[in-house]
C-alpha cells in the first residue's frame, strides 16, 4: 500500500501545489514511485505538470464513478489531472451517501506500483479536502509566512481532527511547513516563532524560502530542481524530513545523491 499524504491549507496561495509538484519530482529522482493527484478545480497542478487542459478522464470522473484512478493517470507526468469540471463533481458528490469516502475508495484501487501518493487540495476546507484527508495516512499543512498564519493552521488542524475522529482514525499530522518565507523580515521570523511556540515539533525544521523563481518555474512547467538548483536545497531538506517522518529512512538517505548534484 502506498503512503498517502494530503497537502492542505485553510487559505489560498500558500504553496500547496508547488509542494506537491516539487516533492513528486524529487521522489521520482530517488526512484520512489510517486503519484500526484490534482484535487483542485483550478487545475494548477495539472498545469505545472504540463498536462493538456482537455486531458480526460480527470479526477472528476473518478469521483463520479465513471473512471478508475488507473485510467485517469496521465503519463509520463504520473498525475491524475483536474479541471473546472471538478467543481461540478463536488456539488454532485455533496448529495451522495458516503460522500466523504469517495476518494478513499477510489484510491484503494490505485496501481500497486506507487509507494507514495500526494494529493493537492483546493484552497478551502470543504468536501474535497475532507475527501483527501479521509483517503490519507498523513496531512501536511502549508502555512505562508503571513499575519494570521496561526489561525489558518488552527482551522486546518480542526478539520484534520474531525476527519481523524469520524472518517480515518489512522490519519496523522505529518507536519506544518512555513512556506514562501523571507527570513530577513521580522514578519516571517515572527510567523515561524509563533508556529514553533504553538505547535512545537510538528513544525518542520525546513522553511521554504520565498523566491520569484517559483513563479517562473511554474510558468515554464520546469521543476525548481532544474530551474534553480540552489533553491532546490529547501525542498530536498523538506523531502528528507518528510521521508524520515513517514518511516522511509532508506529513501531519505538516497537524497544525498541530489545534494551532491
Ligand atoms: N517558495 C516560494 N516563493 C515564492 N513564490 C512561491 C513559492 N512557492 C510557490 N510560489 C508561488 O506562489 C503562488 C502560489 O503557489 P501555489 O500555486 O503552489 O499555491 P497554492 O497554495 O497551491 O495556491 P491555491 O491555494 O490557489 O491552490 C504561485 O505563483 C507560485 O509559483
Ligand atoms: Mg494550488
Amino acid at each position: 500500500m502506498a503512503t498517502t499524504i494530503a497537502v492542505l491549507s485553510q487559505k489560498g496561495g500558500t504553496g500547496k501545489t508547488t509542494i506537491v509538484r516539487t516533492v513528486a519530482e524529487i521522489m521520482r529522482r530517488i526512484d520512489l514511485p510517486t503519484l500526484a493527484i490534482d484535487l483542485d478545480p483550478q487545475g494548477n497542478l495539472s498545469d505545472y505538470f504540463d498536462v493538456p487542459p482537455d486531458a480526460a478522464p480527470t479526477i472528476a470522473e473518478v469521483l463520479g464513478g465513471a473512471a478508475t484512478i488507473a485510467e485517469a493517470i496521465q503519463e509520463p507526468a504520473e498525475v491524475v489531472p483536474a479541471n473546472l469540471s471538478l467543481a461540478e463533481a463536488e456539488l454532485a458528490l455533496a448529495g451522495k451517501i458516503g460522500r466523504e469516502l469517495t476518494l478513499r475508495r477510489a484510491l484503494a484501487k490505485a496501481p500497486e506500483r506507487y509507494s507514495l501518493i500526494l494529493i493537492d487540495c483546493p484552497p478551502a476546507l470543504g468536501l474535497l479536502t475532507v475527501n483527501a484527508l479521509a483517503a490519507a495516512d498523513y496531512a501536511l499543512i502549508s502555512a505562508e509566512a503571513q499575519y494570521f498564519a496561526l489561525q489558518g493552521v488552527e482551522q486546518a488542524l480542526a478539520v484534520i481532527e474531525l476527519a481523524a475522529e469520524n472518517l480515518q482514525p489512522d490519519l496523522a499530522l505529518l507536519g506544518i511547513l512555513l512556506n514562501i518565507a523571507d527570513m530577513r523580515t521580522v514578519h516571517s521570523r515572527e510567523a515561524l516563532a509563533g508556529l514553533r511556540e504553538r505547535f512545537g515539533e510538528s513544525v518542520f525544521e525546513t522553511v521554504i524560502r520565498a523566491s520569484i523563481a517559483y513563479a517562473e518555474s511554474a510558468e515554464r512547467a520546469t521543476p525548481i530542481l532544474e530551474h534553480r538548483p540552489d533553491l532546490a536545497a529547501d525542498y530536498i531538506a523538506l523531502a528528507r524530513e518528510l521521508l524520515t517522518r513517514v518511516g522511509l529512512v532508506e529513501h531519505a538517505r538516497r537524497l544525498s545523491k541530489l545534494d551532491a548534484a
